[in-house]
């Protein structure tokens, strides 16, 4: 038997309670894994309170990432006692997740976690985290250097934007990270933020099709109306990660930064990520994220809070990255 939190849907209502499990009813999988820290994301907001349509079949072991350690293995690449993390591949939507003490999983959805980074540091970054460092690799390969100009990171004080702010800092980057709370702004200084603006200003949407060029590059996790300036801001061949749709999934914006600017727009998706990325990017979390940033941004969090975190995710209201301790 094993602790879990478990989705059930009544009627139109999705509720959740703490159950106790047998180990035969896992789904099916080549890994077996005693799970020892999860996390939330705003995704798992969205499954925690039955909106998006994200999960299909109830009862349901929510979790979009788990760390832990393998207990049993019949695939070739893992054997007991590996430290492993789980990302994306619809874990904690289409397949049990990582709010519980056991998951079974496929061996080919796993990284094994590289030197220096414990099951725990791993649930700090999460999703979130890992999305940030694919967002710095893509604008890395799109040509941003810490010579070109400031990065706007939106969305700053959230998860996917603390992460980006302290890597991007760490390497050497001029950062100007916005957001809607005041009471963030000593928190986003010192994960590296050079200069903060207020989240409005950009949220108000576009003066114009091209505005005063400001950003070398941008690390969006809000989209919309804010997404739309940003674009209107950008220097001339800067590249824009669109991460997220923290602030609406609309974008209305014109072609004109794109004609004239050559501005550059890069969809990050971290769920389908091949693997040989996803070890990549861990491999660079491991060696770019200053950990005492990370440390900064952890709150700890129990399986018996997570429905009242989940509704606060999508309200904003949750600030930097919550670690779940399981095991
Ligand atoms: N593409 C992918 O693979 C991928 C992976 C992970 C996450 N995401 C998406 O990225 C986004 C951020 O995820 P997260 O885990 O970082 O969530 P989060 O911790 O809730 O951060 C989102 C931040 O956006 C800002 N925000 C919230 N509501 C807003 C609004 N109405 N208008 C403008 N800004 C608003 C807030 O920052 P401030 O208070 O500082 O303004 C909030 O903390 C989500 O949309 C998520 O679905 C995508």
């Amino acid at each position: 038997m094993f602790k879990a939190l478990l989705l059930e849907k009544t009627d139109d209502a999705v509720t959740s309670r703490i159950a106790e499990i047998e180990d035969s009813a896992l789904p099916e999988g080549d890994v077996l894994i005693d799970v020892s820290h999860s996390t939330l994301n705003y995704k798992d907001g969205l499954v925690l309170n039955g909106l998006g349509g994200l999960v299909r079949d109830y009862p349901h072991i929510p979790g979009v990432d788990l760390a832990g350690h393998v207990a049993e293995s019949s695939h070739p690449d893992y054997e007991a006692g590996d430290v492993i993390v789980s990302t994306g591949w619809h874990v904690g939507e289409r397949h049990w997740g990582g709010y519980a003490e056991k998951a079974r999983l496929r061996g080919d959805w796993l990284v094994k976690l590289p030197e220096g980074l414990s099951a725990r540091q791993a649930m700090a970054i999460g999703t979130a985290g890992f999305t940030s460092m694919l967002a710095v690799m893509a604008l890395e390969e799109h040509g941003a250097t810490p010579e070109g100009g400031p990065i706007l990171v939106t969305g700053g004080a959230g998860g996917v934007g603390s992460v980006a702010i302290a890597v991007l800092a760490k390497l050497g980057y001029e950062v100007t990270a916005s957001t809607g709370r005041a009471s963030s702004h000593d928190y986003l200084k010192d994960l590296g933020a050079r200069e903060i603006i207020e989240r409005s200003l950009l949220s108000d949407g576009p003066n114009r099709p091209l505005d005063k060029a400001i950003w070398a590059g941008c690390i969006d996790a809000v989209g919309s109306t804010t997404l739309a300036t940003a674009i209107s801001q950008m220097k001339h061949g800067g590249a824009i990660a669109a991460v997220g749709l923290a602030g609406g999934n609309d974008l209305n914006t014109t072609v004109i930064p794109f004609l004239l600017r050559g501005v550059k727009l890069l969809g990050i998706d971290s769920v389908l990520c091949p693997k040989p990325r996803r070890e990549a990017a861990w491999q660079r979390l491991a060696s770019d994220l200053p950990l005492d940033k990370l440390e900064a941004m952890i709150s700890t969090a129990s399986l018996e809070e997570l429905p009242g975190l989940g509704s606060d995710i999508l309200k904003g209201q949750v600030k930097g990255r919550v670690v779940v301790e399981l095991n």
